[in-house]
């Protein structure tokens, strides 16, 4: 069985075939799919359907799972649809049927239709995710990437030379907040509470700078707010552009995975009245990027 990867953009993306990840995998197909996220960025492998188990299993094979804690509006055990470790990106209820248009959790996973990176909002943010299509939804839902080094490298040298060492806030209170996200508790706020991201990131394996950009990020150390938003705001206009953007079409048992260090996604509207079911698992990340050597 020999792994091979087709390019599906011109900057970025993969389509893998020649590789079942159900099945346990040799270090030599871990190695060609490593470097294959660091060469293209995201990785869609068609017809792979699993069990929560075998996507923990796989994903165990690039790092250690993240804790899902902090990620989510607090959801009461009991109320849980799927086990701890798995992130339920769905738009379902424990009993599988589509969450209730007022529903907390159905308007915060809203906020995954910003252009975002996965735990920006963490002191350590993620690594890679990996989405799992169990149900695909029969209208919309399209989940859209952006190439964040290409995006930095089409900068002018001017404006790469005044962000280089710029810091900013990132939190999930910035992000619900932005769609008008009605009042958080105070265990939110106090689970939401802002960390610090470089703007400008290196990847640890191939060296290229990306920009660091999310819909948590709501500020830039040292600059004043609506100065910061309007910057970020702008970044964003230009890390989205079609030319750096590729659009994934879901087929029932799509699995992909993308870097979030050196990329950007959102999912589109859908059919709420339908059940939509992907299922995410989450590699951490290793250090902070303030740590970043500069
Ligand atoms: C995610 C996410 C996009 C989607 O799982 O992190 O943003 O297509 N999901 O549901
Ligand atoms: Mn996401």
């Amino acid at each position: 069985m020999s792994i091979q990867i087709r390019q599906l953009h011109s900057c970025f993306a993969g389509e893998v075939s020649g590789v079942t990840l159900s099945q346990p995998l040799d270090s030599e197909a871990v190695a060609a799919i490593e470097a294959g996220m660091d060469r293209f960025g995201i990785l869609v492998f068609r017809d792979q359907p699993l069990t929560d188990e075998q996507q923990m299993a796989f994903s165990r094979h690039f790092g250690e799972l993240e804790n899902a804690r902090g990620g989510n509006i607090p959801v009461k055990p009991e109320d849980r649809r799927i086990q701890v470790g798995m992130n339920d990106v769905s738009n379902l209820d424990k009993d599988g049927k589509p969450l209730a248009r007022d529903s907390r959790q159905r308007l915060f996973n809203i906020g995954n239709m910003l252009w975002h990176s996965d735990s920006s909002f963490r002191a350590i943010p993620a690594k890679y995710s990996l989405l799992s299509a169990r149900i695909v939804n029969p209208t919309g839902g399209n989940t859209e990437f952006a190439d964040m080094r290409a995006a930095y490298d089409a900068l002018d040298s001017d404006l790469q030379a005044e962000i280089e060492d710029l810091v900013c806030e990132h939190s999930l209170m910035h992000s619900r907040g932005a769609l008008g996200f009605p009042e958080f508790t105070d265990e939110e706020r106090a689970l939401f509470k802002p960390v610090l991201q470089r703007l400008v990131r290196v990847h640890p394996v191939t060296g290229r700078k990306s920009l660091y950009l999310s819909s948590h990020a709501g500020g830039i150390l040292g600059m004043p707010t609506p100065e910061a938003r309007i910057l970020l705001r702008d970044l964003n206009e230009h890390a989205t552009q079609p030319a750096f953007v590729h659009v994934h079409r879901w087929r029932l048992n799509d699995l992909i995975m993308w870097d979030n260090r050196q990329t950007m996604h959102r999912v589109r509207r859908y059919d709420d009245s339908q059940p939509r079911d992907v299922r995410r698992t989450t590699v951490a990340g290793t250090a902070m990027t303030v740590d970043q050597a500069a």
